[in-house]
């Protein structure tokens, strides 16, 4: 099929509720130098997407201002110095912006082959999510050997992510969730206790659960008031990975904590990172998860499923906070 030179795209009419999700047409892009082009079977939908739309999250500089970080599909078109995929393969890609498309230039080391055994739809499921945990729970968290991990927000898209791929690799994983509901849906995700946030105190669930030791490392999208309470809860040399502020950016702390019992607290965000930085993440992502899919051991989530031009529609089932694991569009051609 020959590639047109214009394609349906979501755009952020201007910042504002979901409504301001408006369906246009764009250029069809050219891939640069060392960049593929993949026409769009199916893209994921992110809280970062929310943020963008709210006008709260720019697109780092040379980005699409085209919602949507992750999507799968099939390469249609090499750009220069390209030796890893060829036209017709199909993958599932990172990307800085560019999803809510028909088509979308992808860094080709930001691409990953479809796990065998996976739809489309469901490899488009993994890339922010997956590249995000790998990052901040087995990088910058460091999580190893028998350490366990808690995870903020267990039935998120992130949280789903972080409970199987921490379980597959042996670790054990408690996480928070909002409901009866999520946290009976994270327990049969793998998680060994969901604790409700609304009627628990985490700190003394996480104390009870552990013998007193704390956990090893806590991945946490709250910040605010969760911090001190996540440093009461941490283990002797334990490591705070924070990746949102979903309950605000400022907190007070009693530093003493860090000092006394070696604690540490990171984060990082992944979109303004480079492309080369990305590609290891993508390395490591093929060899050591990437096997654990195709085995059954980690599944995608999928809550539900959106027309390109229902953007809206799922933005606004995001922010009701109803789902457990991902929302999803399908990008179906209208020749
Ligand atoms: N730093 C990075 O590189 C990076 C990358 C990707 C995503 N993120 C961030 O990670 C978070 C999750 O993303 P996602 O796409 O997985 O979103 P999502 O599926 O919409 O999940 C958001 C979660 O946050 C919980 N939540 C919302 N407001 C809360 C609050 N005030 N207190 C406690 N929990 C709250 C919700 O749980 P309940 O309904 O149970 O409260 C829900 O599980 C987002 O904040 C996103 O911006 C960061």
């Amino acid at each position: 099929m020959p590639i047109p030179s214009q394609m349906q795209a979501i755009e952020i009419s201007t910042p504002g509720g979901p409504e301001v999700l408006r369906p246009g047409r764009r250029p069809v892009p050219s891939p640069a130098a060392g960049e593929v082009l993949i026409e769009i079977a199916a893209a994921g939908v992110n809280r970062p997407d929310v943020l963008q739309r709210k006008g709260g999250y720019a697109p780092p500089p040379g980005a699409s201002d085209i919602p949507g970080l992750e999507v799968a599909g099939t390469i249609v078109a090499l750009g220069p110095q390209v030796n890893e995929w060829k036209i017709s393969d199909e993958v599932c890609a990172l990307v800085t912006g560019g999803g809510y498309a028909e088509y979308v230039a992808a860094p080709a080391v930001q691409c990953l082959p479809v796990p065998q055994g996976l739809t489309l739809e469901q490899a488009a499921s993994l890339p922010e999510t997956f590249f995000t945990v790998w990052v901040n729970v087995f990088e910058r968290g460091a999580l190893k050997g028998d350490e366990t991990l808690l995870v903020q927000g267990g039935s998120s898209g992130i949280g789903v992510t972080a409970i199987q791929m921490a379980r597959a690799l042996g670790h054990r994983v408690f996480v928070t969730a909002g409901t009866a509901e999520k946290c009976a849906a994270c327990e049969k995700l793998g998680a060994t206790r969901a604790i409700n946030y609304r009627t628990e105190d985490f700190v003394a669930v996480i104390k009870q659960l552990t013998g007193g030791h704390g956990v090893d490392v806590i991945l946490d999208m709250v910040g605010g008031d969760y911090v001190p309470r996540e440093l009461a809860c941490l283990a002797v040399d334990g490591r705070l990975s924070l990746i949102a502020f979903l309950g605000g950016s400022k907190t007070s702390l009693d530093l003493s904590d860090i000092l006394r019992r070696r604690l540490t607290i990171t984060g990082s965000a992944l979109r303004p990172r480079p492309v080369e930085f990305k590609a290891t993440v993508a390395r490591a992502l093929r060899e050591k998860v990437w096997p654990l899919i195709e085995a059954g051991k980690i599944r995608p989530v999928i809550y539900r499923t959106f027309g390109l031009e229902e953007a809206a529609a799922a933005h606004t089932l995001m922010e009701s906070s109803e789902h457990v694991g991902k929302i999803m569009l399908s990008v179906r051609k209208k020749n």
